[in-house]
């Protein structure tokens, strides 16, 4: 997820979308007044996927230059052209696979992925999985006008499917739209930030811990080098291993493949990030309140990469790969691309030396995002030599 600006100045709404906003915290407060303060999982599960209100679900512009944000996939298909090649690598061990994508965002990526795969051993079946049902309206335009030859072989989930399939699971910033619960350090043991409405709007409120949540947060911490201490916050995503299970069960061959802004836990808890790794976006500004227009706003938080292989591992997947966006796209052979953006005129040539600027260099996506394969049923030259992680292997470091 890229920003332009990172102060706090941030545009003001126009009407209409104030009263969208607020229409949303309405809602949000009428559970608060039921049921007392809500653990900030509640707040961002409504401030989200709130049906017709909420950020992913409302019918507002998220991606691109009219929206919030720009990921990979908006900046032009060099990421998929990549991801195309470290698919084909596994797809080739197949007669025949499927692709299931999670969260597709705008559909872009899908589309530039079916263009890039065409000639190259495409996938049988493309299904996207995905929560918003007015995302999905909009993966469906944008489908039909980049790949309407390929609309036969593309369907939508409600839920992972049940029956076994064979082939690459994909999300790409998936990972930090899901909820996270957020604590505190005391001197007397945790504590749940949890939201209750002010006068002035939602605020912080720091409430007992749950029993489950308290024995998270210590085994998460006791692993640590440099323990945190009274004063730290930060946030955790309970619910990681049950979802990568509900979406990875019926996987039975294959990859899964996570891009995603995070670090290893070691990293993610250094002290200096007392205040967790929040994020907002709203028009292209990043900022660090939740509460500012719930339902305008898109809250996410940065992936803790070694809960993802400790998920994994209760999933009963193998950690295959795990290094920097740069390195990944490097190893998947990004001079291949730019050598193929040869042919194209001056001005498409910039383009794609822009695109590939963003994506990998350090102060940009490179290093901040991060890419893990994980694998299921795979021989294992295959499964220790995937494409993508030949040039650097990050695993020792999870
Ligand atoms: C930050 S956007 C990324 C979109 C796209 N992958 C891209 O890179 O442009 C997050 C996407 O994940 C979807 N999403 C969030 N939670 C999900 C879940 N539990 N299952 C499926 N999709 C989910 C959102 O609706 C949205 O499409």
């Amino acid at each position: 997820m890229c920003s332009v600006n990172s102060h706090n100045i941030l545009p003001e709404p126009p009407a209409e979308l104030k009263r969208l906003s607020a229409e949303l915290a309405n809602v949000i407060r009428a559970k608060i007044a039921l049921n007392g303060p809500i653990s900030f999982s509640e707040y961002m599960e409504m401030a989200l996927y709130e049906p017709g209100l909420g950020y992913y679900s409302a019918g507002l512009q998220k991606f691109g230059e009219g929206g919030d944000f720009v990921t990979a996939p908006q900046l032009g298909n060099v990421f998929a052209r990549c991801l195309a090649k470290q698919i084909k690598q596994v797809a080739d061990e197949f007669n025949q696979y499927e692709i299931i994508e999670a969260g597709a965002g705008s559909g872009v990526l899908a589309a530039d992925l079916l263009i890039a795969l065409k000639d190259k051993n495409p996938p049988v079946r493309y299904r996207i999985l995905e929560r918003s049902a007015h995302l999905r309206q909009v993966q469906k335009e944008t489908l039909v006008k980049l790949v309407p030859q390929w609309m036969d072989r593309i369907s939508w989930l409600d839920e992972p499917p049940e029956e076994n399939w064979q082939g690459i699971f994909l999300a790409n910033e998936v990972l930090d739209a899901l909820t996270v619960e957020r604590f505190c350090i005391e001197t007397d043991g945790f504590r749940q930030l949890q939201v209750v409405d002010g006068p002035g709007g939602f605020e912080w409120h720091k409430g007992s811990c749950p029993k489950p949540l308290q024995k998270q947060i210590q085994a998460v911490l006791s692993t640590l080098e440099h323990k945190p201490v009274a004063g730290y916050c930060s946030e955790l995503n309970s619910n990681l291993p049950a979802w990568l299970q509900a979406v990875t069960a019926s996987l039975q061959k294959g990859i899964a493949l996570f891009i995603d802004y995070g670090y290893t836990r070691r990293d993610y808890y250094l002290p200096h990030r007392s205040d967790g790794t929040l994020i907002c976006h709203y028009r292209h500004h990043a900022h660090d309140d939740p509460f500012k227009w719930p339902g305008l706003t898109d809250i996410s938080a940065s992936v803790d990469f070694t809960a993802l292989a400790e998920a994994a591992d209760f999933c009963g997947l193998e950690v295959s790969g795990y290094t920097t966006q740069a390195m990944f796209l490097l190893a998947c052979g990004l001079d291949e691309v730019l050598a193929e953006s040869e042919l194209l005129s001056e001005r498409e040539r910039l383009v794609v030396n822009n695109q590939v600027r963003s994506l990998t260099l350090p102060g940009e996506m490179g290093e901040r995002f991060q890419v893990m394969a994980l694998s299921r049923g795979l021989e294992e030259d295959l499964r220790d030599d995937l494409r993508g992680f030949s040039f650097s292997d990050l695993r020792h470091r999870l």
